[in-house]
């Protein structure tokens, strides 16, 4: 298998939610900037709660130029004295990677995000960027417990604009 065929496989089942019954997952904290304000701004980035045990995401950014050429950098870190990388650090070609949605995989990413945000088709990508009530957050692999933080890295033209660092709480076993 080509390796980019093989990251993808992994990247998106974990970002994205195979379902799994038996763990506990609840976002804890968003945050979300940007390193060029002249590309990327955002209005709102921000956790909404439904429940003690349920929480959704929203954001609501504008890219003042179109994006074309964007990669997506994913890490996972899990908490033990300090946040300190775990199992994932990757980064895609995200343009190909929506293009490509004859793959099954990449096809099971885009259900899931064409229903909840704008990113509901291919590049480029220019104006309002919603990501609204985003809460369909389930593992494809089993985490032990405990605080993970996923960092979303957006590099577009080969420069990181902005991320998005999403705090999670995990519980085992749930
Ligand atoms: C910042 O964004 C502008 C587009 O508004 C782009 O031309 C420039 O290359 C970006 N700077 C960096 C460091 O990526
Ligand atoms: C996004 O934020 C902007 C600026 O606050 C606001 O004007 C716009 O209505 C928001 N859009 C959505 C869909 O939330
Ligand atoms: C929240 O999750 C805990 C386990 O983490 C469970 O015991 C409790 O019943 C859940 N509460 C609600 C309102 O779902
Ligand atoms: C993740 O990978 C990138 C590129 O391979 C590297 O530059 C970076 O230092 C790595 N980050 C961590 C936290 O390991
Ligand atoms: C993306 O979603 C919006 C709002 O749900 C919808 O109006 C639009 O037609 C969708 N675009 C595609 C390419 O599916
Ligand atoms: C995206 O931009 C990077 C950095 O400028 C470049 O190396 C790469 O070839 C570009 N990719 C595409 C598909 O144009």
């Amino acid at each position: 298998m080509h390796p980019k065929t093989i990251l993808m496989g992994i990247f998106v089942p974990v970002a994205f939610l195979l379902y799994s019954e038996s763990h506990f997952v609840k976002m804890t904290n968003v945050v979300c900037d940007t390193y060029n304000k002249s590309w990327a701004v955002f209005h709102y980035c921000r956790l909404k709660a439904y429940s003690r045990n349920k929480t959704s995401l929203n954001i609501n950014a504008t890219f003042l130029h179109p994006a074309r050429n964007i990669s997506l950098g994913f890490r996972l870190l899990k908490r033990a004295n300090g946040y300190k990388p775990f199992l994932f650090n990757i980064t895609i070609d995200a343009c190909l990677f929506l293009r490509r949605r004859h793959n099954p995989v990449i096809k099971m990413f885009y259900n899931v995000i064409k229903d909840v945000s704008t990113l509901n088709h291919s590049c480029p990508y220019s104006g309002l960027q919603v990501v609204s009530d985003f809460h369909r957050v389930s593992l494809p692999v089993p985490l032990p417990s405990g605080d993970y933080l996923v960092c979303l890295d957006f590099i577009f033209d080969g420069k990181t604009q902005f991320f998005v660092n999403i705090y999670s709480h995990v519980v085992e076993d749930f």
